[in-house]
C-alpha cells in the first residue's frame, strides 16, 4: 500500500494497539481553535467539530479528559472541607488527602523515568529545579569550577549556569564551556564531539549539564555514554529531561545519572507551568547519622517540605531531610498542580514507557518518510530535516528548516488548514508526533497540509504572518523559546 495515503495511515491506526490512548485526551477542534471565545463545547460529540492536527506536544502537550475531573474534585474538597482536605480522605474522590499529593505521584514519575520512588520528586518547576540541583551539586574548587553545556541550551539554562558561576564568583568566560557543533552545516553534537569536549576540559570541570533531547533539534543524547564517560573523569552529570520526560524510554537509575529535572507540561500533559519532577541518585539522597548522632547528608538548599514528615509539624528548627530527592524539596506543593499529575499519570499507567517509545519510533519514522516522499517530490525542495535519521538519536519531534523567508507564509497556512506545530525563528517548525495521543492519521494529515503550505508560500514569495509567528514578537517571545 503506498504510505502517502488517507488508507495507508487509518490501517495503520486500526492496527496500532496503543491508539485507544487518545480517547484519554480532549483534542481541540478546528473551531475551537479558530474561535476567539471559549465555548461551553465540551459536550460536542467528536462528529460534530472536526479534530484539529495538533503536533505540538512538545510544547504544551494537551489535557487527558480526567483532569477536569481530578480538579471538581480537587475545588470541591477546597469548597467543602477547607483545611481538612490536607488530611481527611474523602471517599468519593480519586485524590489523596493535600499533605500527601506529591508522595501519592511518585512511583508512576519514577516509572516514566527510569528510577527508584525514592530518588524523584515532584516539586517546584524546571528551571527553580536546575537551581537546588546546581546549588548542592556544583561546588567549585580552585582546580574543578568549570561547567560544560551546549552553546545552544535552553537560555533559561544558561542563564541559570550562568548565575552559579558568578554567584561564585567566577568568570563565565573561562568557567562555562560552551560545546559548539562541528560544523556550520548542521545543528547536531555526535557523542564523540561531546566526549572530546569533556576530555579537553576533563581536570578544571566540575559539572556536566545537558539536555536529554535537545529542544531545537529533538536529537536524543545518548545519556548513559555521556554519564559514564564524563564521570570517569571525575565531573558530576545533570540533565535537563524537559524533552525527554515521557518521550522517550529513560532509565535514569541504571544510567547512573547524577541528578535530572524536568519540566510536566509538554510529554507529561500537565498543563501550562505546572509541577517539575526531579531526579537524584540514591548514592547521593542518603541520611546517616554521625557518631555525635546529628544526621548527616549531601549540603543543599532546604526548605520544611524536604525535611521528615515527623519534624514537619515539630517546629524545632531542626532539618532532617528525608532521604533521596523528598529531601530537596522545600514548599509544600501546588495541590491544582499534583491534580493535573495526578490525572497524567492516570493515563501513563494503562501503558509503559517501552511500548509508548516503540509506537512513537514507528510514527517519528513515518513522519520522516512521508518528509522525504515530499522533498523528492518537490525537486528543489523548500525544506531539509534537521533532527538525526537515526532513529535511536531522536525523539518524537522532527525539526525542519525551511528556506529562508518562508516560515511566516507557512505557519499561516498550516494554522488556517487547523495545523498546530511551533517555529523557532528564523526558519524552523517543529513537529512533534506525541507518542500518548496523534496518530498515523494526523502524520499524514499534516504532511498533507504542509506540501500545500510549501506551496502556496513559495508562489506568494513568502509573505504572510500567523498567530504563532506574532506571538514569536512579542516581549516574551514565547513561542520562539518553548
Ligand atoms: C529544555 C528546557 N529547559 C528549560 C525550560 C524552562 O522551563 P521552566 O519555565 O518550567 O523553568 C524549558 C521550557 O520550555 C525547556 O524546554
Amino acid at each position: 500500500m503506498d504510505i502517502n495515503t488517507e488508507e495507508y495511515a487509518a490501517h495503520q491506526d486500526a492496527q496500532d494497539p496503543l491508539s485507544h490512548l487518545r480517547e484519554s485526551f480532549i483534542i481541540p477542534s478546528k473551531a475551537d481553535l479558530a474561535r476567539k471565545t471559549l465555548q461551553p463545547s465540551r459536550e460536542r460529540t467528536a462528529s460534530q467539530d472536526e479534530s484539529s492536527i495538533y503536533l505540538c506536544g512538545n510544547s504544551l502537550g494537551l489535557q487527558p479528559s480526567l483532569t477536569r475531573k481530578y480538579m471538581q474534585q480537587y475545588l470541591d474538597t477546597w469548597a467543602s472541607k477547607g483545611v481538612y482536605g490536607h488530611f481527611k480522605e474523602v471517599e468519593d474522590s480519586n485524590l489523596v488527602p493535600w499533605l500527601h499529593v506529591d508522595d501519592d505521584c511518585v512511583p508512576e514519575m519514577a516509572k516514566i523515568v527510569g528510577a527508584q520512588p525514592s530518588e524523584v520528586s515532584v516539586m517546584q518547576t524546571l528551571t527553580a529545579n536546575l537551581h537546588l540541583l546546581m546549588a548542592s551539586f556544583y561546588r567549585p574548587t580552585k582546580e574543578r569550577y568549570k561547567i560544560i553545556l551546549e552553546g545552544k541550551a535552553f537560555p533559561s539554562d544558561h542563564y541559570a549556569v550562568e548565575s552559579h558561576i558568578r554567584h561564585h564568583d567566577l568568570d563565565p568566560a573561562n568557567a562555562m564551556i560552551l560545546i559548539e557543533p562541528e560544523s556550520q552545516s548542521t545543528p547536531i553534537l555526535s557523542t564523540a564531539h561531546i566526549l572530546a569536549t569533556i576530555d579537553q576540559h576533563a581536570a578544571e570541570t566540575a559539572l556536566l549539564l545537558l539536555p536529554g533531547v535537545q529542544f531545537y533539534t529533538g536529537q536524543y543524547f545518548d545519556i548513559q555514554t555521556i554519564t559514564a564517560h564524563a564521570q570517569s573523569k571525575g565531573i558530576t552529570v545533570g540533565w535537563d529531561l524537559a524533552h525527554a520526560a515521557g518521550n522517550v524510554a529513560l532509565k535514569l537509575h541504571d544510567w547512573n545519572v547524577d541528578f535530572a529535572a524536568w519540566c510536566t507540561y509538554k510529554y507529561l500533559n500537565c498543563g501550562p507551568g505546572s509541577i517539575g519532577g526531579c531526579f537524584v541518585h540514591e548514592k547521593h539522597g542518603k541520611v546517616e547519622e554521625s557518631q555525635s548522632g546529628e544526621p548527616q547528608y549531601r549540603p543543599r538548599l532546604a526548605g520544611w517540605w524536604g525535611s521528615s514528615k515527623s519534624s514537619r509539624f515539630a517546629m524545632t528548627n531542626k532539618f532532617v531531610p528525608i532521604p533521596g530527592a523528598a529531601g530537596f524539596q522545600l514548599s509544600n506543593p501546588s495541590v491544582a498542580d499534583t491534580t493535573a499529575l495526578r490525572a497524567s499519570l492516570d493515563v501513563f499507567k494503562l501503558t509503559s514507557m517501552e511500548a509508548l517509545r516503540e509506537r512513537s519510533l514507528k510514527l517519528t519514522q513515518y513522519l520522516q518518510d512521508l518528509l522525504d516522499q515530499l522533498a523528492k517530490e518537490q525537486g528543489s525542495a523548500c525544506f531539509s530535516i534537521i533532527t538525526p535519521r537515526e532513529p535511536e538519536q531522536r525523539g518524537a519531534q522532527i525539526s525542519v528548516m525551511l528556506k529562508s523567508g518562508l516560515l511566516d507564509a507557512v505557519m499561516k497556512s498550516l494554522e488556517a488548514a487547523g495545523v498546530v506545530v511551533d517555529e523557532r525563528r528564523p526558519d524552523v517548525i517543529r513537529v512533534a508526533p506525541a507518542p500518548l495521543y496523534n496518530t498515523y492519521k494526523d502524520v499524514y494529515l499534516f504532511v498533507k497540509a504542509f506540501r500545500a503550505a510549501c506551496q502556496q508560500a513559495s508562489q506568494d514569495g513568502g509573505h504572510g504572518s500567523s498567530i504563532m509567528a506574532n506571538a514569536g514578537k512579542d516581549e516574551r517571545g514565547w513561542s520562539e523559546v518553548k
